[in-house]
């Protein structure tokens, strides 16, 4: 990735965050704050698919998401939702179909990143973001979606 593409995201970054923190509004469903923080990701990143997953007992559920039908329930530990989760750490799946233990909900994502949110020690949730392009994320996303699942967590709050 060149600098300048990367600086770029940096910008789009920062505009999501921006537009994140101006739309929450706790007069409305957390669902509602949700899923507009997650189309904000889905459409300014250009991305195939963006959701959540609670973290829920030994399984992830399907939370909000902008996009096509999900799988709805993944074991801890299992996939790149699940070992984000059991491990509290940010995954990132350059080429999906190099990660064995993948769990493929749709055949057109190439790439993937999966961010922890925290209450204290514990992921209370996954972000879950796919891309129709492989190598689509890195450390620049890792950074600001923990800032993105930093907002999310206040929605809950
Ligand atoms: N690929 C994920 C499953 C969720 S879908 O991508 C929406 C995984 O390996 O955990």
């Amino acid at each position: 990735m060149t600098v300048e593409y990367s600086k770029k995201k940096e910008g789009t970054y920062e505009d999501i965050i921006r537009q994140a923190e101006a739309l929450v509004d706790n007069t409305l469903e957390k669902y509602t704050n949700l899923s507009n923080i997650l189309s904000l990701l889905k459409y300014n990143l250009n991305l195939f698919w963006a959701g959540m997953y609670w973290v829920s007992g030994d399984e992830l559920k399907l939370g909000p998401f902008q996009g096509r039908v999900a799988c709805t329930k993944i074991k801890r530990g299992k996939g790149a939702c699940g070992k984000a989760a059991e491990e509290a750490k940010t995954v990132i799946l350059k080429n999906v179909l190099k990660f064995p233990a993948y769990i493929a909900c749709h055949s057109e994502t190439k790439s993937e990143i999966v961010v922890p949110g925290m209450i204290g020690k514990e992921v209370v949730f996954v972000i879950d973001l796919d891309s129709r392009k492989y190598n689509y994320f890195d450390e620049t996303d890792e950074f600001y979606l923990s800032k993105v699942a930093d907002i999310m967590v206040k929605v809950l709050n």
